[in-house]
C-alpha cells in the first residue's frame, strides 16, 4: 500500500467557502472522498494546519516513512525558509501545489520560498491540482521515465 500525505497550510480549511472565484466551492473533505474513491491502492492521508510549525511537524513525521508528500503551504509558501528546511530534511518527494495560478496573480505570490527543495510543483488546475500530484508520485515510483532520476 502506498502512503501519501497531503498537507494543506492556513486558510485551507476554508476551502468551499473561501473566495470561490479562486478556490471553488466544493470542500476539501468532499474532494477528498473522491480522490480516495479513484486511488485505492493508495492510502491517503490529509493533514491540515494553520500554523506553521504543525506543517513542519507533519512533514518530519511522515518524511521518512511515506512514499510522498502533496504538500499546498498556502501563503507559507510565499514566506517560509524553515518549511523549505523541512522538506530538504526529509527522504519522502514533496510534490508542491497550489489551486490557483500564482502567476497570474499578485507579484507576492510569484516567488516560491518551497519550490526548489520540491521534487516539482503543480499548480493552476483547481482542485485537481491534488490528483495531478498523486500522479506524479505513483509515476515516480512506477515508470522508467522516474522523476527521482531527474537532478536539481
Ligand atoms: C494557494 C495560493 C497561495 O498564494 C495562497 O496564499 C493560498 C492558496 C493556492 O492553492 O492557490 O492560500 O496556495
Amino acid at each position: 500500500m502506498k502512503k501519501i500525505q497531503i498537507i494543506n497550510g492556513p486558510n485551507l480549511n476554508l476551502l468551499g467557502r473561501r473566495e470561490p472565484s479562486v478556490y471553488g466551492n466544493i470542500s476539501f473533505e468532499g474532494y477528498l472522498d473522491e480522490l480516495r474513491a479513484k486511488y485505492p491502492q493508495c492510502e491517503i492521508s490529509c493533514f491540515q494546519s494553520n500554523v506553521e510549525g504543525e506543517l513542519i511537524n507533519k512533514i518530519h513525521e511522515t518524511g521518512f516513512a511515506y512514499t510522498g508528500i502533496i504538500l499546498n503551504a498556502g501563503a507559507y509558501t510565499h514566506t517560509s525558509v524553515a518549511l523549505h528546511d523541512a522538506i530538504k530534511a526529509v527522504e519522502a518527494p514533496v510534490i508542491e501545489v497550489h489551486i490557483s495560478n500564482v502567476h497570474a496573480r499578485e507579484a507576492f505570490r510569484h516567488i516560491s520560498l518551497i519550490s526548489a527543495a520540491c521534487k516539482g510543483v503543480i499548480l493552476g488546475f483547481g482542485l485537481d491540482s491534488y490528483r495531478l500530484a498523486v500522479e506524479a508520485i505513483l509515476a515516480s515510483e512506477n515508470n522508467s521515465l522516474r522523476i527521482d532520476n531527474l537532478e536539481h
